[in-house]
């Protein structure tokens, strides 16, 4: 059987936990080879080990805030897979809702530099390293974005900001490397990740995976319509394959679909008017 991404190569930034590791499983089961890159080889290992295509999978430690590090992660996915088809810039952290109010000014600097050095640099040094390899084939960016990137409390100041960021990133990004390569975002809501704090805040060993293991059977439900949809990241990965895919969206640029539940169609008595049904 063939998949929607046979033959492409793809290289993916924190490709070794959470969506990002979700992602790479789904792309090789859609037949692409993929280099998953992140800061810790262990987990990357660990992933590759998982594979049941191993070849098709190649593990690169490197830190998104380094640019020579992602020239050298784009020369070495090249080198081992022959091209670049699609970037996925995807790693990141977040500030666990640390508010403004909640934060000295050391503590905000400290916060801003880290976070915005790996979710937005580190996106920026993604698209800058690959984009001379993505003209070549006429490939893609997708980039992880997030609720946080249109609406507020999904973060704090710093993470929403971060994430806003992002998304306009992807729409210059999308213009300035139109015709030849497309970039497009997908936006996720809540997903049970090893998602992680900024060392500034002590937060680096805190995973909101702990959050989702805390949550009591009885707790209620999130706000969103779909208050009962899947927080695998599992289920997030379809429109990163269709996005990836030049035949299934070959027309489509700068866009960002939002896979959160339907955070934008919300009520105002109750989150989904359905639940009657
Ligand atoms: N989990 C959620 O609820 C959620 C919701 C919306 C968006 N997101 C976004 O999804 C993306 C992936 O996060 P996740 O939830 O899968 O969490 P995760 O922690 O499982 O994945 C992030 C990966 O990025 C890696 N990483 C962090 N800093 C790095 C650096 N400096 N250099 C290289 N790799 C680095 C981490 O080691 C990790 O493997 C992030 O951009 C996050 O903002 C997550």
């Amino acid at each position: 059987m063939s998949g929607w991404l046979d033959g492409y190569v793809t290289l993916i930034t924190g490709g070794g936990s959470g969506v990002g590791r979700a992602v790479a499983e789904r792309f090789v089961a859609e037949g692409a080879n993929v280099a998953i890159l992140g800061r810790d080889r262990d987990k990357l290992d660990e992933v590759v080990g998982a594979c049941p295509d191993q070849f098709r999978m190649l593990a690169i430690e490197a830190d998104v805030r380094d640019s020579d590090q992602m020239h050298a992660a784009v020369a070495e996915t090249v080198s081992h897979f022959g091209k670049l088809d699609t970037l996925v810039a995807n790693a990141g952290i977040w500030d666990y809702q640390r508010q403004l109010t909640r934060l000295n000014g050391k503590e905000l600097s400290d916060t801003f530099d880290e976070l915005f050095s790996i979710n937005v640099k580190g996106y920026f040094l993604a698209a800058e390293a690959a984009w001379r390899e993505l003209v070549k084939t006429r490939g893609s960016i997708v980039m992880t974005l997030s609720n946080a990137s249109f609406y507020v409390n999904g973060g704090g100041p710093v993470y929403t900001a971060s994430k806003h960021a992002c998304l306009g990133l992807m729409r210059e990004l999308a213009y300035e490397l139109a015709p030849k390569v497309r970039v497009n975002g997908v936006a996720c809501g809540g997903m049970n990740t090893d998602l992680r704090g900024p060392e500034s805040l002590s937060l680096h060993e805190r995973s909101l995976a702990a959050s989702f293991a805390k949550r009591s059977s009885d707790a209620p439900p999130p706000p969103i319509p779909l208050h009962d949809s899947s927080t695998d990241p599992r289920d997030f990965t379809g429109s990163y394959v269709l996005l990836a895919s030049r035949e299934q969206s070959g027309p489509i640029t700068g866009q960002a679909i939002s896979v959160d539940g339907g955070i934008g169609v919300r009520g105002f008595a109750t989150a989904a008017g359905g639940d009657h049904l």
